[in-house]
């Protein structure tokens, strides 16, 4: 049962424009040179991001899919009784169906900017689930999500999967983690997954494939640029480049000048150094007292965790945290 009417209207194109256009010319004059993230997220960024997630050194996809398929029937166990799970940035939903046949609810309400998924993958699941309603939202979930009326009453289950809350620096995870205790209410839960710390290698391979996918996604942000903004960025001047910080314990990615470059954007002027980078998007991990710390720090008590056999990938179980009463 698919359900379009409380779907929210998305930002108008001209709007989108002009917000991309000063977050490019901001971002670039900054310094360190960073562009916000979402902006890789164009339809071909889209795709691109897609073909990465069936990348052989792209663990954490296929890592998370294996942890909720083998350990779904523990996890409805320990949920209990949810009338709706709240699906946040639930793009192609591939592991939703895993999820949702073993908890069973009444309604599911996917959360999604992005339009077009959002229907194509609500179309797919409402064959597949004919008894439940579906109650799709296009819009922001990092702001409080207002559900539509016939989701809103009983138990909510959150899920946030794809460790996309590693993409926000731990503040801004922080306040996510908060807002998705007022949108899923007192008695909320939440099932997140969260990549860990290990290997550097392993980690630096999963964001900068052999077959050049992952590069391909970053460099799209200039041609982006050029297309969109009238840019002159020269894209075969730069090279992605995945790095581990330790210090800040996340891979980063950025695009670095392999030359000298000169280059306008919707009539500025940059230049930019040999070895000179633009940062554009960070991949926090966490260990396992670290993601409960984060689970805890955004208003959330950890009560069960899944990982694999290796240990690569996690998905924590959390309740809504009362008040802190001070001892
Ligand atoms: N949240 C995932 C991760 O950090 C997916 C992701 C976001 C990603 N941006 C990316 C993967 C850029 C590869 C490259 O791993």
């Amino acid at each position: 049962m698919l359900l379009l009417d409380a779907a929210e209207r998305p930002l108008k194109p001209d709007l989108i424009d002009a917000a991309f256009r000063a977050d490019v010319l901001d971002g670039l004059a900054s310094r360190p040179r960073a562009i916000p993230a979402r902006w890789l997220y164009d339809e071909r960024g889209s795709r691109l991001f897609e073909d990465i997630t069936r990348l052989p050194e792209y663990y954490p996809t296929r890592t998370e899919r294996a942890i909720l398929q083998a350990h779904a029937p523990a996890i409805a166990v320990c949920v209990g009784g949810v009338r709706t799970v709240v699906e946040f940035g639930s793009g192609s939903s591939v592991k939703t169906p895993t999820l949702l046949s073993a908890i069973k609810p009444a309604a599911y309400v996917p959360v999604d900017i992005s339009g077009e998924f959002l229907r194509t993958s609500a179309a797919k699941l409402a064959t597949a689930f004919p008894l439940m309603a579906i109650h799709p939202v296009e819009g922001d979930f990092t702001r409080p999500v207002v559900l539509p009326a016939a989701a809103a009453a009983g138990r909510r289950l959150g899920f946030f999967a794809g460790s996309t809350i590693g993409n926000l620096a731990i503040g801004a995870a922080v306040d996510l983690l908060r807002a998705f205790g007022r949108t899923l209410g007192e008695d909320g839960m939440l099932l997140i997954g969260i990549d860990r710390i290990k290997d550097v290698g392993l980690l630096v391979a999963a964001y900068d494939d052999a077959q050049g996918v992952t590069a391909e996604f970053n460099l799209n942000l200039l041609r982006r640029i050029n297309r969109e903004l009238g840019g002159t960025a020269p894209v075969d001047a730069f090279r992605h480049v995945a790095r581990w910080n330790e210090a800040e314990t996340r891979i980063e990615m950025h695009l670095e000048a392999r030359r000298d470059v000169r280059f306008e954007i919707a009539g500025h002027m940059f230049s930019m150094a040999e070895g000179e980078t633009i940062h554009t998007e960070n991949s926090h991990k966490y260990g396992p007292r670290d993601a409960r710390l984060l689970l805890r720090a955004g208003g959330w008590s950890p009560l069960a965790e899944w990982t694999d056999e290796d240990g690569l990938f996690a998905l924590y179980l959390a309740k809504t945290a009362p008040p802190a009463a001070a001892p």
